[in-house]
């Protein structure tokens, strides 16, 4: 049975209704052990607030009964003993694999993978240490300073985003830099800055197929060459990441240079992989295990917490309940650090390519909402942008706020600043300010009545807006680790309730398709298709605007 047609999904509906009334100021009222109830301790590193959310004590029971009539722990059971299954590509779903200790089994296909995922880390290991002691030497004998990630997607947006989010670590290793875009700017501004004699490529991609990354890979190549003239030079300055060794070695890659990893790896959840390693090379190999071990220890609480305590579950029942339940549209995703500047871009991946489908498992149109947008930005900055339409909008969003108590770097009153900016955030956005205090306050001012009746309405704070705050105790390779598990938990349990496969994009493949049927047409060779009218009419003026 679907989700809408659980008895608990009625009985969900039934208690939204009836506590629909409520305003999050009286739930605080009415309980007072309310934030005692509904918040959530991991490890002792994350701390994960549920309570001012649109829920009371009784709303999450009957969300894990919804969980467990969607076979919620049964999932969770298959995802830790190789039986997750992406139908539609006739693929496991392993990734977990990738951060166990060697001493774990995983088995597939009768044989356990984890010795094959060790031995790729002690292959990137041992590549790090090359590097790092600056025995692996460029075409004219310097040791390499930095390195360039070509790949796009979840061979690009992982690293980057870990790469930037640990950045205070980036003191053993080489300096990464990312490019992903067809866009020649991006290319073209990252080499810019960099010495061909000193740079390594890597040129990450699960498939090896991808347009852009080639594209790019290409014309990177050629950059080496033009500086030293020697194809000897390319095995000193590409190495290859992907699951495709011919289209590797056809590129002109060594297989020595080669780091593989497996086709059980989804793209967005591939940063563990070989995928990572721009991340050993930027912050060392040890601080990528640290990561490793932190994702691990979310993965063994997602297989051993009891849902009524098992945070991952707990975020995609909400989802649940704001979005099919309660019907908002979307969800804003506000961590407060600079360095975690990227993690909304990974999320929206993550979740949206995942999540973002209309058919179940068995091939039936949806009649319920999937995957919502994701999307956010960092505070405090988002609040001097966009935060206006969270307070004051008519569509309700919910949110959640991600906070790191303990900054690397030395500026304790900035560190208070932010923290405060956003606990202000949530509390505005729950309690809102009603009329009455807005005409107190004008009156406080000395504002005379009629313009406190003129001014009043435009400052009233509805308030009752729900969010989630998660708070970490310090931005490092292990809790980072976790954080990203929690997302990639929550992101795959929300696939089961919706019973859709979170591991397959299908979605993607026919821009693809039309992109190269297009390139024809605008590089003057007739691709014999009869556009419609916009699409040619759009055609013709970039072949008249073209120099
Ligand atoms: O086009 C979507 C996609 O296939 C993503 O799922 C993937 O992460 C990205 O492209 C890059 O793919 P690849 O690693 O094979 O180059």
């Amino acid at each position: 049975m679907l989700l809408h047609q659980q008895s608990a999904f009625t009985a969900l509906k039934t208690h939204a209704q009836q506590q629909q009334a409520l305003t999050l100021k009286e739930h605080f009222t009415l309980n007072t052990k309310r934030f005692n109830e509904l918040s959530f301790v991991f490890n002792g590193d994350l701390f994960v607030d549920l309570s001012k959310q649109a829920i009371n004590t009784t709303t999450l029971p009957l969300l894990c009964e919804l969980a467990h009539s969607m076979q919620i722990p049964q999932a969770i059971k298959q995802l830790f003993t190789s039986n997750a299954f992406n139908p539609t590509e006739q693929r496991a779903v392993l990734h977990t694999a990738l951060r166990m200790p060697a001493s774990a089994e995983l088995y597939h296909n009768g044989e356990n993978v984890v010795p094959a995922v060790h031995a790729e880390l002690a292959k990137i290991h041992a590549f790090c240490q090359r590097i790092h002691s600056g025995e692996w030497r460029g075409f004219n004998g310097q040791p390499i300073t930095d390195m360039v990630n070509i790949g796009i997607g979840g061979s690009d947006l992982g690293p980057a985003m870990v790469c930037e989010a640990l950045m205070p670590y980036q003191d053993v290793g080489i300096k990464p830099h990312f490019v992903s875009n067809i866009d020649a700017a991006h290319l073209a501004t990252t080499l810019a800055n960099l010495d061909p004699a000193t740079t390594l490529f890597v040129v990450s991609s699960k498939s090896f197929s991808t347009d852009e990354t080639l594209s790019n890979a290409i014309a990177a190549k050629q950059w080496l060459l033009d500086a030293c003239d020697s194809q000897a030079a390319i095995a000193q300055h590409f190495v290859a990441v992907s699951t495709n060794s011919q289209a590797v070695a056809d590129f002109g890659i060594d297989p020595n240079n080669m780091f593989i990893f497996w086709d059980w790896v989804g793209g967005r959840f591939s940063l563990w992989s070989a995928i990572g390693l721009p991340i050993a090379l930027a912050v060392g190999f040890e601080r990528f295990e640290q990561l490793l071990a932190g994702a691990h220890e979310m993965d063994e609480h997602l297989r051993t917490a009891p849902l009524e305590q098992n945070i991952p579950v707990l975020l995609a029942l909400l989802t649940v309940w704001n979005h099919n339940i309660l019907g908002y549209g979307s969800e804003g995703i506000f961590p407060y650090s600079q360095l975690m500047h990227r993690f909304p871009a990974f999320l929206q991946q993550l979740n949206m390519e995942s999540n973002g489908k209309s058919i179940t498992l068995t091939g039936q149109p949806v009649d319920y909402v999937t995957g919502p947008i994701v999307w956010g930005d960092v505070g405090s900055n988002s609040q001097h942008a966009f935060f206006q339409l969270l307070h004051q909008g008519t569509g309700v969003v919910p949110v959640e706020f991600i906070g790191f108590i303990n900054s690397p770097y030395n500026y304790p009153s900035h560190s208070h600043k932010l923290l405060a900016n956003m606990l202000a955030q949530a509390e505005a956005l729950a309690f809102g300010k009603t009329a009455a205090a807005v005409e107190a306050e004008l009156r406080a001012e000395g504002m005379i009545e009629q313009r406190i009746a003129e001014l009043a309405p435009f400052k009233v704070m509805p308030g009752n807006r729900p969010s989630t705050t998660i708070l970490c105790k310090e931005l490092t390779p292990t809790t980072l680790g976790s954080l990203i598990a929690l997302y990639e938990h929550k992101t795959f349990i929300q696939g089961v309730l919706w019973q859709i496969n979170s591991f397959d994009q299908w979605g993607v493949e026919l821009g693809k398709k039309l992109a190269n049927r297009l390139l024809n047409d605008l590089s003057g060779q007739d691709s014999g298709y009869q556009h419609d009218a916009s699409t040619q009419g759009l055609l013709d003026q970039i072949k008249q605007w073209k120099n």
